[in-house]
């Protein structure tokens, strides 16, 4: 497992090349899942408005889970033999955000508690690009041209 530069908030998140996972696109759309996580996170610090926060985390669960699809098709057209396994992931994945998303909304941000939520985002997204990816990344660097 490669060294992660991630330390107390996702503010601090730098790209490593070890988050290249050997497709353009689905490199694109994790560079995208880290800034959404970013710009979340400054909204939090800023003390911007909840309903602001909250509309930003939909944009960030909306953004996942689009890359969920393209890295599935990526992953079917290119044979990845743990397809199904990696496809599974995703939707369980999908669940926990949003679960998190609609934990954010029913509340109204006022407490402490509440602003932390958003940050739960960026732990999640870093083991999605890490734990879970890294599991088709040789297969993709291999597969070059598919
Ligand atoms: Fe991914
Ligand atoms: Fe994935």
């Amino acid at each position: 497992m490669p060294e992660v530069a991630v330390t107390s908030t996702p503010l601090s998140f730098q790209w490593l090349d070890a988050f290249e996972m050997g497709n353009a696109e689905i490199n694109d759309l994790h560079r995208t899942l880290f800034e959404d996580c970013r710009e979340l996170v400054q909204l939090v610090e800023d003390n911007a408005a909840w309903p602001l926060i909250v509309a930003k985390a939909w944009f960030l669960v909306e953004d996942c889970v689009r890359h969920f699809r393209v890295e599935a098709i990526v992953l079917n057209r290119t044979r990845f033999p743990r397809y199904a396994e990696h496809v599974a992931q995703h939707r369980k994945i999908e669940e926990e955000l949003g679960a998190l998303l609609a934990r954010m909304a029913s509340v109204d941000g006022s407490q402490a508690e509440h602003r932390e939520l958003p940050r739960c985002f960026g732990p999640l997204l870093v083991d999605v690009m890490l734990r879970l990816d890294l599991d088709y990344r040789s297969h993709l660097l291999h597969k070059d041209g598919l």
